[in-house]
Parts: structure tokens; sequence; C-alpha cells
């Protein structure tokens, strides 16, 4: 959601800013635009829509070696070009860009902005605004960045260049994420690393309420009130090719068939010399701790956790609730005497989640965040921290972060019952190692699949998902991936539910995907498949080799019943994936959505 590139050095930034504003557009966006400075002053393109016309435009020979870019997710104010960032300030002395949320900017407006016409509807601009009043007042601009970031409320990223200045580019973050990168006679500014990959791998930190003063060749961390700080860089260990298409046509795709690679990474990382699991001993004793687990995920994440909870309770007997992180905080729960908090988020940015991690800190309660990036805001703030080890996740449907999750959720659960003693007659590492077997199984079947999507789905104005028990977290997880790529209304549902309201729906040529991988619910959940097809459905049922019957329209490999939500999602990432192909939709990069989701 938004995302932030800054260059400050001796070479033209257009190419730069533009380059990392184009690896950022997996993060969301509607429109996006860059300033730059130089002998001649700001030049700036803004355009609504895509990178790639931002660059078109920008061709029209605009240069120089300081400059910032922006791709805005809208929030206040409409996609277009007037509120797409940058914005300047009233003499056009100051432009910045912002990523976040300022809460208190109709405070601000009416308090020092009265005579100042607007020309936005973004709370960013309150922001530039501000700082040309502060500056008026104290004739200097480090003094009056801090100042203006002293008045703000909520969340910010922020890069600021002063038109009268071109050896300084201003950066300051709150609650949003905002890297330094560092290199030889140049820096750059980043929401994420991958931005400025090409540029640089040496990265620092920028903390919460702190200002940094960058030139070619210095960078100044202080507090908001001045203290200057010092603070080690780091090495991103990511490769180019991480982060890279290659071959595929789009990362979707790429990212689904990377995830037997993904199972087989975290088995290697998870496990010790004696093929037991590894986990971080703190972690091992906050479990035995708790006596209830509360899982705090959104969107794919939040569907991992309803999957985690069977494992948790199952495998290792400590109850789980799994709570959507926008609402907890709203409408809490009674809490147990010894809760564990464990947030689940592919990004660990999201502000939902954080909003509660911030919350049950202050209640003084023990928070594990589970996560793919490491050095995430959530991660950095709870007291433990599982990695995914998925690599970057780009496209913005989630695909083989759900599966790590689920992988890291059902060692965590077995660790925690080898830790009490438990007796189990379940081989996690053997057991996963089949699912990544099953899953490679699946995606050599994508002719298969496809045409089931292009039979299915092409037309379709709707889909309903069903299964029972497991299956029906799937079944969530498969309508969530068909409308967020396809836009085609989809519904996941417990089979036994149907007939309670939605079979109202079911009319001739309805799709109705079901999933039968769960001994138990194999007789129900053909029944309710009976039902729906007997008002005219179009039926499609997914089923585990063992519970098959004639007319399933796809078997999976037989893997443990307990890990088929590993495997059973694959064919619904993949018919998601190719009814967004056949229906011509922007696979990697839905309408509206954003991959990393920093407001509340
Ligand atoms: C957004 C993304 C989803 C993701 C959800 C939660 O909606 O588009 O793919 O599942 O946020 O994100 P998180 O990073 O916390 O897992």
């Amino acid at each position: 959601m938004c995302g932030i590139v800054g260059y400050i050095g001796q070479n033209d930034a257009k190419g730069i800013l533009l380059n990392g504003l184009a690896r950022l557009e997996y993060r969301g966006y509607d429109s996006a635009g860059i300033a730059l400075l130089n002998q001649d002053g700001i030049q700036m393109t803004k355009v609504k829509g895509r990178v790639a016309v931002l660059e078109e435009k920008a061709d029209e020979g605009i240069s120089g070696s300081l400059g910032i870019g922006h791709t805005r997710w809208a929030t206040h104010g409409v996609p277009s070009i007037i509120n797409a960032h940058p914005h300047q300030s009233g003499t056009g002395r100051f432009i910045i860009v912002h990523n976040g949320v300022i809460e208190n900017y109709e405070a601000l407006k009416r308090e020092y902005l009265k005579d100042v016409s607007l020309i936005s509807d973004t709370d960013t601009e309150i922001i530039v605004q501000l700082m040309e009043k502060l500056f008026e007042r104290f004739q200097d601009t480090r003094t009056a960045f801090c100042e203006t970031m002293k008045l703000l409320k909520g969340s910010y990223a922020i890069a600021m260049i002063d038109a009268e200045d071109r050896n300084t580019l201003y950066v300051s973050k709150n609650k949003s994420p905002l890297l330094i990168g560092i290199g030889e006679g140049f820096h750059v500014v980043a929401s994420d690393a991958m931005a400025t990959l090409k540029e640089t791998n040496r990265y620092l930190e920028i903390h919460d309420e702190e200002v940094v003063l960058l030139t070619s060749d210095t960078v100044t961390i202080q507090t908001l009130t001045g203290e200057e700080l010092e603070r080690e860089s780091y090495t991103v260990e990511l490769d180019l090719s991480d982060i890279e298409k290659g071959t595929y046509s789009h990362y979707m795709l790429k990212e689904i068939d990377e995830q037997p690679f993904v199972l087989r990474r975290i088995i290697e990382e998870y496990q010790d010399e004696n093929n037991g699991i590894s986990i971080d001993p703190a972690i091992r004793i906050a479990m035995q701790q708790a006596d209830r687990i509360y899982i705090i995920a959104a969107g794919t994440s939040y569907h991992a956790g309803l999957v985690g909870k069977g494992f948790i309770e199952k495998l290792a007997g400590i109850p789980v609730e799994v709570h959507i992180a926008s609402e907890f905080n709203y409408n809490m729960p009674i809490l147990s005497d010894s809760p564990l908090f464990i947030f689940i988020s592919q990004s660990g940015e999201t502000a939902d989640s954080r909003a509660v991690l911030v919350q049950i800190k202050k209640m003084g309660f023990p928070a594990l965040t589970i996560t793919n990036v490491a050095g995430s805001t959530l991660s950095r703030e709870a007291d433990y921290t599982l990695h995914l080890h998925a690599g970057p996740e780009i496209a913005v449907a989630s695909t083989k972060a759900y599966t790590a999750q689920l992988a890291v959720l059902v060692l965590l659960a077995v660790d925690t019952a080898e830790t009490k003693e438990v007796t189990l007659d379940f081989d996690p590492i053997r057991e996963l190692a089949i699912a990544a077997n099953a899953i490679e199984v699946l995606t050599d079947q994508k002719e298969t699949i496809e045409n089931l999507a292009r039979d299915y789905l092409t037309t379709t104005p709707n889909a309903f998902f069903i299964g029972r028990s497991a299956d029906y977290y799937v079944a969530m997880e498969g309508a969530l991936k068909l409308k967020e790529i396809s836009y085609i209304q989809a519904e996941g549902l417990a089979g036994g539910e149907l007939k309670h309201g939605t079979i109202a729906l079911i009319e001739e040529g309805t799709p109705v995907i079901a999933l039968a991988t769960q001994v138990y619910v194999n007789y129900s959940i053909r029944g309710n498949v009976q039902e729906v097809a007997a008002r005219g459905a179009n039926t499609l049922i997914i089923s585990m080799d063992g519970l098959n019957e004639e007319n399933d329209a796809l078997v999976l490999p037989e893997i443990h019943e307990l890990l088929a939500p590993l495997v059973s999602v694959i064919p619904l990432q993949l018919l998601a994936y190719y009814a967004a192909l056949h229906r011509d939709c922007d696979v990697d990069k839905p309408r509206n959505l954003a991959k990393s989701v920093t407001v509340e």
C-alpha cells in the first residue's frame, strides 16, 4: 500500500526512482509521481494509473540527482493527478511524499492552515503546507521539519526535498515502514529494500519518530528533539532473481510453483541434527505457559490461522481462538489468565494486526509473530518471531505464504506437543515432505486445471466453494483467491450452512466447487453437492486419493489428512489464476487491492 523511493547522489535519479516504483507496484496503488531537483528547480511528473505511464510521461527530458517518487493507494481523496504525490507547499519550496494516514489532519488544518488554500483532498498536503508555515517561523529547514513531525498524529513515512538545497534529503517515519539504503557516494530511501536492491544491499533501519538527513555521503539520524544517534547498517540477504519473474508470465504462477521448494526450505530451517524440530526455546516456554492462544490475522493469513487452530488444538491440546485483526480491539473477548498472542502476517506490516499488538503489549501479554519479512514491524515489536522462509511474495494474491504459514504452524504445534510430552503418531517432517511432493504433482496438472477454470469460471458472475471441517477453511481461501483476482463474486461456505440461506442463490449453471479431503465428513459434503446439483448447480468435486468417487474432477495424491489444507489449496489457487487470465484481469495487480495494508 503506497510506496516511497528517494535518491540523493551524483547520478540522475530518474531511472532509479522509476525502477524502484515499478518494484513497489506489487504493494498496490492507483496513481504515481516523481519529483526531481536540479539547477533549474523542481521538476514534477504525476499520473493516474500505472508506473509505465509515468515512465512515458517522465521521458520528456526531466532530470536531477536528488529526487523522490511515490505510488499512491487512495485513502483521502479519489485517485487523480491532483491527489497523487509528490505534494508541494504553497510557494513550491517544499516537496513531499508520504505513506500512512495523518489522523489529526483536520485539526491541523483548522489550527495552522486557515489562510492556506489547499489544492488536493489529501492529508499529505497538510504536512507540506504545515512545513512551510513552520519554516516561516523557524527559518531553518531541519528545525521546521522536526517541528512538523512533532505535530503529526497517526502513521507516516515521509521523504521531503527543500528546493533551495540540492544537497539534503529529509526523511522521517512513524509506524509506516521506511529504510535507508547505503551506497558509494549516494543514498536511497525505500519503503521496501526490494525497490532499491539493484542499487545496494546495505540498509539502515529508521525507528519511529526519528528524523534522518541524507546527503550523498552522510547519514544523520536524530530524534525529533535533536539528539543524534548512531546505528549499524545490515546486509539484506535477497537476490535480484528472488524478485524477478524470470520466464513466468506472472509472479502469482511463479509463487504457486515455488510452494514445494518453500516447504522443503522450511523443513531445512526448522529441522535439528536429530531430525527433530528446532524452535527458539523461549517460544517453547511461551507456548507451554499459555492456557489459551489467540491468533490475530487478516485475509489469507486469517484463513491460515483457522487451519492452524486445528493443528494446535489437536496436536498440542491448547485451546485456540482465531480473530480478524480489524475486529479484535473493538470487540475484545474475555481473555484467559495466561494468553499467548500469535500474529500471522505475510508482510509483517498489516496495520490492523499492529494495532492489536500495541494494545495487548500495553496489557502486558506475550506475542509471537509468524511472518515472511524479517525486520518487519510485527516482527520487531513482538517478543518472538518465527520466519516463513518463503522468499519475497510479490503477487498481491497470497499463495506460497499461506502454505508456509501452515507448515510453520504445524511444526510449532508438534514441537509444543513434544515439550509437553504428548505422544504423537505424526512425524511432521516426513508428512511435510510428502505434502511438498503432492503439490508438485498438482502444479504439473496445470492444463487440466486451466480447462476446469475455462469450463466453470470464464463467464459466471458468481461461484461457491464448500467444504466441511478443515476443508471449510480452504473453501474460504479458495473463494478469496477467486474474488481477489478474477472479480467473480465468490463465497466459501461450510457445506452444512448452504441450506440455511445461500442455496437460494443456486441457479442453473451456478458453479459450486466442493472439497472432499476429510474422511469423517466425506459422506456429508457429497450430500451437500447432491443438494445443489439437484437445483441446477455446475458442481466440481476435488477429493483425495482414497476418498475419491467416480466423476470427481480432480483427485489429490494421498497425504496425511491433517495437512490436506496445504495441498487442496493448490488447485484453488490455480483455478483462480486461470479464471483471472481468461477474464483478462491483471493477475498480479488486481484493482483496488494492496499487498501490504499499512492503514487501519
Ligand atoms: C492484503 C493482501 C492479502 C493478505 C492480507 C493480510 O489484503 O492483499 O494477500 O492476505 O492483506 O496481509 P498480511 O501481510 O498481514 O498477511
